[in-house]
């Protein structure tokens, strides 16, 4: 069996503020955004779109009919979810009309939750190799408008089947995890905007990442150029670049140039996105599978998922035949080349339009947002979700 991703698929809303404004209205060096950071576009999210509403957004690209009847657990990472006790995942086994005798729940552990999320649904399939995972990572990334974090929002949602012969990557059976209690970043249940300690979570990061990809290769009994390419959680796309490299001085110059021609394949579209917390990690090896000229079927990925507060996980992948895909690349260039360019004004203006937790019941006008799921405002106290035809 080859379990592992068999289809994935990525949904951001319509709308993205460009980082040499947002620069120039910080009075920053837009060099700062553009190369410190790793940033030239950040997404934008409209109060219609909710982890809910991306998440199946994203869900369309990877259920057909084909596939729609063995889905049988379903699974949302996000910590940004909707509800503090009914999970998303039944929102989205409705949205999506995916069979009711499925498993459906949220996992929650900062940006790490998709990755849970994708070994849970791999042991599933193993056990039932007829049946299919979805695993989606949604959020929603804010930490407030002039604040250090605010070069590191964005948003967005990455969908990915697990099936028993997957046409994309087959998952490692082994990975290695560390975790610890650290106070790097956290949101409290009274907050929309995350708390940080930025640069000392850059710091665990990174720490986390040393430790298990090393971990990894010696429980393994491999060598860093047994992998062609790593992918990382870029929360921000140099975070990315950090953690390479802490391992390239472990490498010959030409494998240096190796790995660092694959990091910028894996990072051609989070650079236009910003964050999308748990999807980030699966948007980039999106990202590496389809800007990179390079890749071969067989060859193995390093995967490195990182969530705050703090849980780090390396893995691999192999890559299968059906990896490549210039249909998909050409619909999430659409989605990326199609949004409307905001002012700097218009995006602190959509950013406050976020809805308070204690707004109580409110209507929202969707007829701007052309997405197939929206978000549609609170009744009753219950959520409003709009299909659109
Ligand atoms: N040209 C080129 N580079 C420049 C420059 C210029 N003109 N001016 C500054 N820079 C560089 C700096 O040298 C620095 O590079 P290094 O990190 O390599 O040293 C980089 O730009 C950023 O500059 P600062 O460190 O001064 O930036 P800052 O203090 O404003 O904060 C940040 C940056 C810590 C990332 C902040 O945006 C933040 O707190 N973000 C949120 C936290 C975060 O994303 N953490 C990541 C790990 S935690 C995680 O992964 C979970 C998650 O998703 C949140």
């Amino acid at each position: 069996m080859n379990v592992g991703i068999d289809k994935i698929g990525f949904f951001t809303p319509n709308y993205y503020v460009d980082m040499v404004d947002l620069a120039n209205a910080r009075n920053e060096n837009p060099n700062k955004y553009l190369i410190g950071i790793g940033q030239t576009e950040q997404a934008v999210i409209p109060n219609t779109q909710d982890t809910v509403t991306m998440a199946a957004n994203a869900a369309l690209q990877v259920i057909d009919d084909s596939n729609r009847d063995k889905i049988s657990l379903i699974i949302l990472g996000t910590e940004t979810g909707i509800d503090n006790s009914k999970s998303g995942a039944i929102y989205l086994q409705n949205l999506l009309g995916l069979s009711r005798h499925a498993r459906a729940f949220e996992i929650k552990q900062a940006c790490y939750g998709a990755t849970a999320g994708i070994q849970m649904a791999k042991e599933f399939v193993n056990l039932h190799p007829n049946q299919q995972a979805l695993v989606v990572g949604a959020d929603v990334a804010r930490y407030g408008v002039r604040t250090a974090g605010e070069v590191t929002q964005g948003g967005g949602a990455v969908a990915m089947t697990i099936a028993a012969d997957s046409t994309i990557l087959k998952l490692s059976k082994n990975s290695s995890v560390y975790s610890d209690d650290i106070m790097d970043f956290w949101r409290p249940l009274n907050r929309t905007e995350a708390l940080v300690d930025g640069h000392y979570s850059n710091d665990i990061y990174q720490q986390f990442f040393v430790k298990t990809i090393h971990d990894y290769l010696q429980t393994n009994d491999m060598n860093l150029t047994d992998l062609s390419a790593l992918v990382f959680h870029l929360p921000y796309t140099k975070m990315g670049l950090k953690g390479l490299r802490e391992i390239l001085p472990e490498l010959s110059e030409t494998d240096q140039k190796h790995f660092l021609s694959e990091f910028e394949a894996s990072r051609v579209y989070n650079k236009r996105v910003g964050n999308l917390y748990t999807g980030s990690l699966y948007l980039s090896l999106l990202s590496l599978l389809d800007n990179s000229d390079d890749l071969h079927a067989g060859d193995q990925i390093g995967i490195f998922s990182y969530g705050s507060g703090a849980q780090g996980e390396f893995y691999t992948g192999t890559l299968q035949p059906g990896f490549k895909n210039s249909q998909r690349k050409k619909q999430i260039n659409e989605i990326l080349n199609q949004r409307t360019r905001l002012t700097v004004p218009e995006y602190e203006t959509m950013f406050a339009q976020w809805p308070k937790l204690d707004a109580g019941d409110y209507h929202l006008d969707d007829l701007k947002d052309h997405s197939q799921f929206t978000f549609t405002g609170v009744n009753e106290g219950k959520r409003q979700y709009q299909t659109k035809a």
